[in-house]
């Protein structure tokens, strides 16, 4: 007998990333192995994301070539799991014939009994009601030097744009026991870089009772006698609290990276996202936070063009960016989501007018970039080795303590090796180097 296989198809954050693994993780104990080939899955999952519309749009292509897959293969299952599943629910199912599941983020712990479902021949089923008991579930880790760990689920702000909260629920954080044990399960077992999860991340323990702050969390973590390198995605600018700075400081596992979301430089812009601080709060968070921890790199998220948004508002993100100096951003065009406040307001900016002013931030930022980069030119730094280059697999890549790519050159680096680099040449992107003297 041939094995069975399955495919997930993994859009958006890192969140997603992680829930792909768990999703691994139910077809594998199923007896399902990893196929590359999406074409040649008895089982495939898209596992989606709402958080632009692109990503949507992109999704509703890939899916009709789906359907064609499965034109040749009716015995192919197909799953849409994750945000828009959530967003869609019955009206994708409706709309799709072929879809056999729709599973929302919050119902990933009955995925296994909906596959079994299916395969006893009770299709479709929609599951996208609850938001509930994801977070202690085990995950089939694809790499085997850097681990995921979600401390939390969903989010208690309701910033305007924004249609997480409505897909990922509310905030719910996890037992702080369990997510020590994992930690130190997965350090003892040999991964080097632990990245904790939550939408909101230094929101974390607000709902529990009694209370955990996440600079202790941080702390006990801290306190596992092993090496390995301490990451956590996406803290919010407000809440972060002296504690957590000092944490950060004093626990050496952290790492001296930051990934803190702007979105925008302008007052008024920034009020009307409801995202509760001030351009110049964010400016005296950023210094306080250099100050505290040396050599650390800030990363951000900037969206352009939220409803309202005029010429002059723009200007004060260009200037913020250009105090701030980012050693790396995401930027997005607004997209407006069904839904959430700002999709009801008026005076949405033209497309045009939105993606110029794109054009204009990213330019300024890519050259700060380039910038911060090229300083690193001739210096050692540290690098975990984590793999092959997606790009060029012949070559390792790894990053750096502040979370820069640095392209391997040279002798064989072992996955999960910490090795010091001499940077030869840089980019855009990141670094190239090899041991110094190699
Ligand atoms: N708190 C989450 C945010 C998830 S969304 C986190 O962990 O990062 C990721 C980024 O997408 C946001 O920071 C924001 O910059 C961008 N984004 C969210 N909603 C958006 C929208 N409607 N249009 C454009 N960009 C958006
Ligand atoms: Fe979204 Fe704001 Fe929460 S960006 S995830 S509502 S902090």
């Amino acid at each position: 007998m041939t094995e069975k296989k399955y495919h997930v198809i993994t859009y958006g954050c890192q969140m997603n990333e992680f829930d792909t693994e768990v999703y691994s993780k139910f077809l594998e104990e199923m007896g399902y192995a990893e196929t590359k080939s999406p074409e040649d899955a008895d089982i495939l999952v898209f596992n989606t994301c709402a958080v632009r519309e692109n990503a949507d749009k992109r999704l509703y292509g890939r899916l009709g070539q789906a359907v064609g897959w499965k034109r040749n293969r009716p015995d192919m299952v197909i799953a849409v799991c994750g945000c828009v599943a959530r967003k869609d629910g019955q009206s994708m199912a409706d709309r799709f014939s072929h879809i056999d599941l729709v599973s929302g983020p919050g119902d990933i712990a009955s995925f296994k009994d909906n596959i079994i479902e299916i395969l006893e021949g009770k299709t479709p089923v929609v599951s996208v009601s609850s938001t509930g008991d994801e977070l202690d579930l085990s995950a089939s880790r694809k790499s085997s030097v850097s681990a995921w760990v979600p401390v939390s689920a969903g989010c208690d702000l309701k910033c305007a744009y924004c249609i997480v909260p409505y897909v990922r629920g509310d905030l719910r954080s996890r037992q702080p026991e369990n997510i020590l044990k994992e930690v130190r399960e997965l350090v003892d077992g040999g991964f080097k870089e632990i990245i904790l999860l939550g939408q909101n991340v230094n929101r974390y323990g607000l709902d529990l009772k009694p209370r955990v702050k996440f600079s202790e969390l941080i702390r006990e973590i801290g306190g596992i006698d092993k090496d390995f390198r301490l990451r956590f995605v996406s803290p919010y600018p407000k809440g972060f609290t002296k504690e957590l700075i000092a944490a950060m400081t004093e626990v050496p596992q952290v790492c001296e990276h930051i990934h803190l979301p702007l979105q925008a430089g302008d007052d008024n812009v920034l009020k009307r996202m409801r995202r509760g601080y001030t351009g110049e709060e964010f400016v005296k968070l950023v210094a306080d936070l250099r100050a505290a921890i040396p050599g650390l790199s800030i990363t951000t998220d900037i969206i352009v063009g939220f409803p309202g948004e005029t010429g002059e508002q723009f200007e004060n993100t260009m200037k913020l960016v250009e105090e701030a100096m980012f050693d790396n951003a995401f930027m997005f065009a607004y997209s407006a989501r069904a839904g959430t406040e700002a999709a009801k307001m008026e005076d949405q900016v033209p497309h045009e007018e939105i993606m110029q002013r794109l054009y204009r931030l990213i330019e300024v930022q890519n050259s700060i970039m380039f910038d911060k980069n090229s300083a690193f030119l001739g210096k050692t730094v540290e690098v975990l080795v984590e793999g092959p280059s997606k790009k060029d697999p012949s070559r390792m890549t790894g990053r750096t303590r502040d979370n820069r790519v640095v392209v391997l050159e040279g002798e064989t680096f072992k996955p999960g090796e910490v090795v010091f680099v001499k940077i030869d040449k840089t980019f855009l992107w990141g670094l190239k180097g090899s041991r110094p003297g190699g």
